[in-house]
């Protein structure tokens, strides 16, 4: 047993660095229980291996409604009936709802429509970089790594400009849930947001324009349409998805660069290198953790572990990607590195959706940077920089620069 306390692993103290708690694990119980500081008991997976199979293995299903006993059903926290259709995101989901919902978004988020997006992501981070510019520092995240993801997946949605910053606002609450009994607190962030995105399909409805949501009305895939509630659910899982995470990729990912000027420089000197610094920026600072929940269907035994049904499971992504039967040399940042099976984007058929756009927008975003600012530096230590409390992201709060 690592320590005789449970550790509270969504705190920012904990947070700012987790990787020695998870070698540990990795080295000692790869299969651990613990408790949230709720006290909900989880189960956190944190080998490579493991957690690759997790992702991918049916014993385990994404909706408790479908597998938990009636008993551990009345113990889930209680969601107000009018947040239900929020569940029926697909990320939440398990086949066939799953398989139907992601066939649909398929039709619409197409690689066509994320190459397109290549100019406007470039213009983008020329104008807030040139914005930035002039006061001669800046806080990286509230300046650039966040504003462009946010405005590029509002755009694609085609949620008009001025929502944008109501929309971090409800989505950031929503996001630093750190416990499972906690939904209480987010409930008129939720309630906000689920009001102000059914204004906006009766908008669209009435007159539909040349974007995601529009093509997510019409969409059709053999005579099968979303429905309004899967429609509610499924921008919202973009709009989240699409700016929560990257924000993360371009903020860490600068700050491990400034800490290792060797790799800033090697970049600086040949930017393109830069497809495999991000894949190596993606393994280091791992933006999305931990995997979203996974609930046993029967008591499932792991590596002679029985995880009993019903019970919380997590993959460590931010674990499998440093673990040292799988990389060279894991504590090491090398922006060249080959053959990288980082796990940064999960695994299976809930395979992030968004890759190829994350991807875009942090090789865009650091090379522009990279060649706009060439006297980039911290403001402060890297100790003192704070971590955004969150169950499943990690991520800054601000990273102050100069240059
Ligand atoms: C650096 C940025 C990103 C990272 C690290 C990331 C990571 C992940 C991970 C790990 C999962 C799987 C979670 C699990 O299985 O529990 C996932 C799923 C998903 N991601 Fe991303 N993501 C990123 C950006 C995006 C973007 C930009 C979008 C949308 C525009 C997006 C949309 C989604 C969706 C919709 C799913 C659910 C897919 C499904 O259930 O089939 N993500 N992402």
């Amino acid at each position: 047993m690592p320590t005789s306390q449970p550790i509270d692993i969504t705190s920012p103290q904990f947070k700012a660095n987790p990787f020695p708690y998870f070698a540990r694990l990795r080295a000692e119980q790869p299969i651990y229980r613990t408790t949230l500081a709720d006290k909900t008991p989880i189960w956190l997976v944190t080998r490579h291996a493991e957690v690759d199979t997790l992702l991918k293995d049916e014993r385990f299903a994404k909706n408790p409604r479908a597998t938990l006993t009636p008993e551990q059903l009345r113990k889930l926290p209680w969601i107000p009936p009018m947040f239900r259709p929020l569940e029926r995101n697909m990320l939440d989901l398990d086949p066939p709802d799953h398989t139907r919902l992601r066939a649909l978004v398929h039709k619409a988020f197409t690689p066509r429509l994320i190459e397109q997006m290549r100019a406007r992501v470039q213009t983008l981070a020329d104008e807030l970089l040139e914005a930035a510019a002039r006061k001669r520092e800046m806080d990286l995240i509230r300046d650039y790594a966040l504003p462009l993801p946010l405005t590029i997946i509002t755009e694609i949605l085609g949620v008009p400009t001025q929502d944008r910053d109501k929309f971090h606002r409800w989505s950031k609450a929503i996001v630093s849930i750190s416990s499972f009994s906690m939904p209480w607190l987010v409930i008129p962030d939720i309630w906000r947001f689920s009001r102000y995105l059914r204004g906006f399909f009766k908008l669209r409805r009435a007159s539909s324009g040349d974007d995601l949501t529009s093509a997510l009305i019409q969409v059709e895939e053999a005579g099968d349409k979303l429905s309004e509630d899967e429609l509610m659910a499924m921008i919202f899982i973009l709009l989240i998805a699409g700016h929560e995470t990257t924000v993360n990729l371009i903020g860490s990912g600068t700050l491990e660069l400034l800490r290792h000027p060797d790799q800033l420089e090697k970049l600086r000197r040949d930017p393109a290198l830069i497809k495999t610094a991000v894949e190596e920026l993606l393994r280091y600072t791992a933006p999305v953790f931990m995997s979203t929940e996974r609930y046993a269907r029967a008591d499932v035994t792991v590596q002679s572990v029985t995880i009993p049904r019903g019970e919380l499971t997590f993959g460590v992504i931010g674990s499998a990607n440093r673990d040292e039967t799988v990389f060279e040399n894991p504590e090491a940042l090398d922006i060249t590195r080959e053959n990288n099976k980082h796990l940064a984007f999960g695994q299976g058929i809930h395979y992030c959706l968004g890759a190829p756009l994350a991807r875009l927008e942090a090789q865009i975003a650091i090379n522009t940077l990279l060649r706009r600012m060439p006297d980039l530096r911290l403001k402060d230590s890297p100790e003192s920089l704070r971590w955004r409390p969150s169950l499943i992201l990690r991520g800054l709060e601000a990273l102050p620069v100069k240059f």
